[in-house]
């Protein structure tokens, strides 16, 4: 397969783009994607502050920044939603505005980065939100994974799980697409930033029931479907965090 040009957006299905920085000098590369239905823009966890000029390049090739109407952040973390005012500025300054999705545990500490938009609080609203077009996404809670609020959102259209920290992967040798060495990536991310083995099971459950075509997570790299099964017990069966005092 043909290696993506990651100078520019990439499509990894059909109007869903990564908008990530490929940092070399990054154990944690960090993966904003956009999701473009019509013309309503949802953007997942948009990056850092060190990231946003790149971030920025990408993101205004992958569509217009007043149809960016959601963005999703799966917890506070600065590596995923540090650069949140800088994008609100450009927003307002075309006139538009978007929510910031989140759980009310995250949206208390989002605040403190100096964010003015208004919050959509996955845990108040369903654990859905509906777009425009009537395209679902659900949100599926993935508790003290590692934040206590932390979730992941399953895209009902494209079968795209984006799933925050979990499945994520630290290494400097990073590709876009998870090939054989993602899984020591993995787990070397998971045993050091999970906090227990009980927790990833609690959550890996509620995934047996979804049709899942590919993972999309915060960090690391993409798992393609023929994968997901593979990863979903991989993160089932791992000890991690307190397991391993
Ligand atoms: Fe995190
Ligand atoms: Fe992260």
């Amino acid at each position: 397969m043909a290696k993506p040009d990651l100078s520019n957006p990439v499509e990894i299905a059909k109007d869903i783009f990564w908008v990530g920085f490929d940092d070399a000098s990054a154990g944690f590369r960090c993966n904003p994607y956009i999701l473009n239905d019509g013309d309503e823009t949802v953007f997942f966890d948009p990056g850092s502050v060190p990231h946003f000029p790149i971030v920025l390049s990408k993101v205004i090739k992958a569509t217009r920044l007043e149809r960016i109407k959601h963005v999703i952040v799966t917890h506070q973390d600065p590596d995923l939603c540090a650069a949140l005012p800088r994008f609100e500025e450009l927003v307002a300054g075309t006139g538009g505005s978007f929510n910031i999705c989140t759980h009310t545990r995250a949206s208390l500490l989002i605040s403190h980065y100096g964010t003015r938009s208004g919050f959509y609080r996955v845990d108040a609203n369903d654990w859905r939100l509906t777009l425009q077009s009537g395209r679902k996404l659900q949100f599926i809670f993935a508790p003290f994974l590692h934040f206590p609020g932390a979730f992941m959102t399953y895209d009902e259209k494209s079968k795209i799980l984006f799933s925050g920290d979990i499945f994520g992967g630290f290494s400097f040798d990073w590709n876009l697409y998870a090939n054989e060495y993602y899984e020591e990536a993995v787990k070397a991310f998971h045993e050091n930033y999970m906090p227990s083995n009980r927790l990833l099971r609690h959550t890996m459950d509620k995934l047996d029931s979804l049709e899942i075509d590919m993972i999309a997570p915060q960090h690391g790299s993409i798992i393609r479907k023929e994968d997901v099964r593979h990863y979903i017990d991989v993160l089932r069966n791992l000890e991690c965090g307190g397991d391993l005092f």
